[in-house]
């Protein structure tokens, strides 16, 4: 009996237990399932790139391995549908490389701060460019910004008050003011078809006269190399231009020559006898011709890589061919005025090598 009586009992205490344990488990389970789905969407949304695929009452979006969530449309607020009142324009100074880069910053600086970019008609870069943005009337309530430093990003730019239309001061020398719109910015770079043409032209013509036996199988390395006014110009000099040496452009082609031993490199330079003396080999080549700097860049921008020295004529080469790139790191001289108002980090894009 005692047994029984201790067996039912234990029986009973049994029952409890597994009821307890169920709704333990059962609980758990629940709290588990709805936690983990909880976690899925947060990691997904999280890790993952999300585009629109098709958009109806309900929306999907498909992440980048495939996978698929459906979510309720966002209650939208009333976004202000009026349209935008703000302009910024550019105060253009310097040479090409100079408004290539004041034209991309202008155009990332606006987007940034959901304002219209807009150039004068007369535009120099409009002969050379297919660029896209347009003239307004003379703008009328404009402020102008000052950068802190002309080859260093100032976040400043990106915090315009829209009270007024823009006129954004020289020289913004950084990729941070337009990264986020390089793809644009890659359209708005296309050469016009005559430059265009030359180019192509003229980088067959230097490949032929090597006597090259079978010329798509090379890597092509633009070099620039700028010396000229940062050799010669005392007030260059002395602000903290430098000039690579040969050892700089020796070693970035070692490196160049390493990763693809078909390379061929195609010298761009203000003093093309220096680098005629200096890099004459079977696997050189140089632009001899007397062309135009925007036929040279865009000679140099037809090349798969770059090696550059100093100056933005050779950083817009180097990024409208984008390839890797080699950059001199002895720029600008260390101490010197030009040296106080850089930052390397937000000069060079930071995939660019410093040698
Ligand atoms: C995603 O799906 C598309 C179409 O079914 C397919 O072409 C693609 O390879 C898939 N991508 C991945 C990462 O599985
Ligand atoms: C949103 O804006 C529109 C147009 O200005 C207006 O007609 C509508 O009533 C607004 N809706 C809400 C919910 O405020
Ligand atoms: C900017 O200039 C345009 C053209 O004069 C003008 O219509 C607009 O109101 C100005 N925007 C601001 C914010 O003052
Ligand atoms: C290329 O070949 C031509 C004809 O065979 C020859 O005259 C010329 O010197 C060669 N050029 C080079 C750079 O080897
Ligand atoms: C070339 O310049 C680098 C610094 O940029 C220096 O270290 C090196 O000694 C120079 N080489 C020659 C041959 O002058
Ligand atoms: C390298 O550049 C040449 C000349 O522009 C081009 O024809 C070729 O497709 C490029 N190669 C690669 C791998 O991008
Ligand atoms: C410049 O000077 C600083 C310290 O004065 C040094 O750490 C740095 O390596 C120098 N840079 C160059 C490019 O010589």
């Amino acid at each position: 009996m005692t047994d029984n009586g201790t067996t039912a009992m234990a029986g009973h205490k049994d029952f409890g237990r597994f009821v307890i344990l169920s709704l333990t488990f059962g609980c758990c389970s629940i709290l588990f399932y709805v936690y983990t789905q909880q976690d899925i969407i947060h990691k997904f949304a999280k890790n993952y790139l999300v585009t629109i695929i098709h958009s109806s009452n309900e929306r999907h979006f498909t992440g980048i391995n495939n996978y698929t969530i459906s979510v309720k449309p966002l209650k939208l607020q009333n976004i202000s549908t009026k349209s935008i009142n703000n302009y910024v324009t550019m105060n253009f100074k310097g040479r090409l490389g100079n408004e290539i880069f004041e034209y991309a910053s202008l155009y990332g600086i606006a987007r940034h701060n959901q304002m219209i970019p807009v150039v004068d008609d007369k535009f120099h870069l409009r002969r050379i460019f297919k660029i896209s943005l347009t003239s307004v009337k003379p703008l009328t309530n404009i402020k102008r910004f000052h950068e802190a430093k002309a080859c260093a990003f100032d976040e400043k730019a990106f915090d315009l008050d829209k009270k007024y239309n823009w006129t954004l001061s020289v020289y913004l020398q950084s990729w941070k003011y337009f990264n986020d719109y390089s793809e644009d910015l890659r359209k708005e770079f296309r050469f016009k078809e005559t430059i265009q043409a030359q180019a192509v032209q003229k980088f067959n013509d230097i490949v032929k006269a090597r006597n090259v036996t079978d010329k798509y199988k090379l890597t092509y390395i633009a070099v620039h190399v700028r010396r000229g006014d940062m050799l010669n110009s005392r007030p260059n000099v002395n602000l903290g231009y430098t000039i690579a040496n040969v050892s700089y452009v020796n070693n970035a082609m070692s490196w160049f020559q390493e990763k693809y031993p078909s390379a061929f490199f195609i010298f761009a330079s203000d003093e093309i006898a220096w680098c005629k003396a200096n890099f004459n080999k079977p696997n050189t080549a140089f632009i001899t011709q007397r062309n135009s700097p925007e036929v040279d860049m865009a000679i140099l921008s037809q090349c798969n890589h770059s090696i550059i020295t100093t100056g933005t004529y050779g950083w817009w080469s180097a990024w409208l061919s984008g390839g890797q790139t080699i950059y001199y790191k002895n720029f600008p001289r260390n101490g010197s005025g030009l040296a106080r108002l850089f930052d390397s980090k937000t000069y060079f894009p930071p995939n660019w090598i410093a040698m």
